[in-house]
């Protein structure tokens, strides 16, 4: 009788436990993908008029989301200041070691890549594979880098000149590439074969020396690459490069697309595969650069691609 008792218990324990644990797995599969967001140039984590706004309508939109936006540094001034100022590769390390240590992202996240955050976040896909990224949004992203700096960030700045002063003094000299940001995906058409040795970043995340293949299988893992093109942008010269189109090699009139590239013909970076697979989505939008409405954002980003 006393052992009976014991195995019912047993039992009804094991019961409980077991389907304990199946409400608690069912829960979590149904907890909503984590958004990891990456501000552009001059912007940060969380001014209320930037990706703060973003990250509420995410919310609003995705009820018990987690949301990250990404700060560079210790506070909102310095995060506006790395964007122009921080090594690109030492913030992806950065940013790689932040990822890997937020408990909340272990089963994966989608990202958004707002203009140089797109390219940066491609970075992260293709060094940093877990945890893993699932869907990258690159709004604006310059994948084949920039030639130009036309209006230089939405905002004036004095910085403006500067940077420009700075991408003309040498933009593939050591001293440019380790310090400025923006020289560290300037794509001078002109000088293809600088490019190519010397860009410290762009030139490596695009396996355009050597054929990484790392990067190569850690960007197949996506599910979605969606790149957005903005179709009025006068920021981003040329604007194909939101699509990784860029001017042929040797001049910088005519525009060649990502299925015209070398990138593309020689399979550099697996594109062609991802491509035939339907697993990149090529949206464009009415605008100048990250224009867009909180309606197209909700119905063709967050229904789409973050639900
Ligand atoms: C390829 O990329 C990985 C990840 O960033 C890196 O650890 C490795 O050293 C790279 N390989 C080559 C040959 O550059
Ligand atoms: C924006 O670009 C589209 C497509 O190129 C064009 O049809 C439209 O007229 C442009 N709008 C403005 C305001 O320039
Ligand atoms: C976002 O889109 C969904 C689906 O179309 C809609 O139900 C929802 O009301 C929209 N949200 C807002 C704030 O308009």
């Amino acid at each position: 009788m006393y052992i009976f008792n014991n195995i019912t218990i047993v039992l009804l324990l094991s019961f409980l436990i077991n389907t304990y644990q199946y409400l608690r797995v069912d829960a979590l599969d149904n907890e909503p993908l984590p958004v990891v967001l990456w501000h552009g140039m001059g912007d940060s984590c969380c001014f209320s008029f930037s990706l703060g706004k973003i990250k509420n309508i995410i919310e609003n939109e995705i009820p018990g989301v987690y949301v990250k936006s990404i700060k560079i540094g210790n506070d909102v001034v310095e995060d506006v200041m790395n964007s122009y100022f921080k090594n690109v590769n030492e913030q992806i390390n950065e940013v790689c070691r932040d990822l890997s240590n937020d408990d909340k992202l272990k089963n994966g996240y989608n990202a958004i890549g707002f203009s140089q955050g797109g390219q940066f976040l491609r970075a992260i896909a293709q060094r940093c594979p877990t945890p893993q990224m699932k869907n990258l949004i690159s709004l604006g992203g310059q994948h084949q880098g920039v030639y130009g700096l036309p209006n230089c960030g939405s905002i004036h700045h004095p910085l403006c000149d500067y940077l420009r002063k700075m991408l003309n003094y040498g933009a593939y000299t050591k001293f440019v590439q380790s310090r400025l940001v923006q020289a560290e995906y300037w794509h001078d058409p002109l000088q293809e074969d600088e490019y190519k040795k010397n860009s410290a970043f762009l030139a490596d995340i695009n396996n355009e020396l050597i054929v990484n293949k790392t990067y190569k299988e850690n960007l197949q893992r996506l599910n979605r690459l969606v790149l957005v093109l903005f179709e009025n942008d006068t920021m981003v010269q040329p604007r194909e490069s939101e699509w990784f189109g860029f001017y042929k090699p040797g001049q910088s009139v005519e525009l060649q697309t990502l299925q015209q590239s070398q990138l593309y013909k020689e399979d550099r970076l697996g594109l062609n595969k991802m491509d035939n697979n339907g697993k990149i989505h090529f949206l464009s939008v009415m605008g100048n650069h990250l224009q867009f409405t909180n309606h197209w954002f909700n119905e063709t980003i967050i229904q789409n691609y973050l639900l």
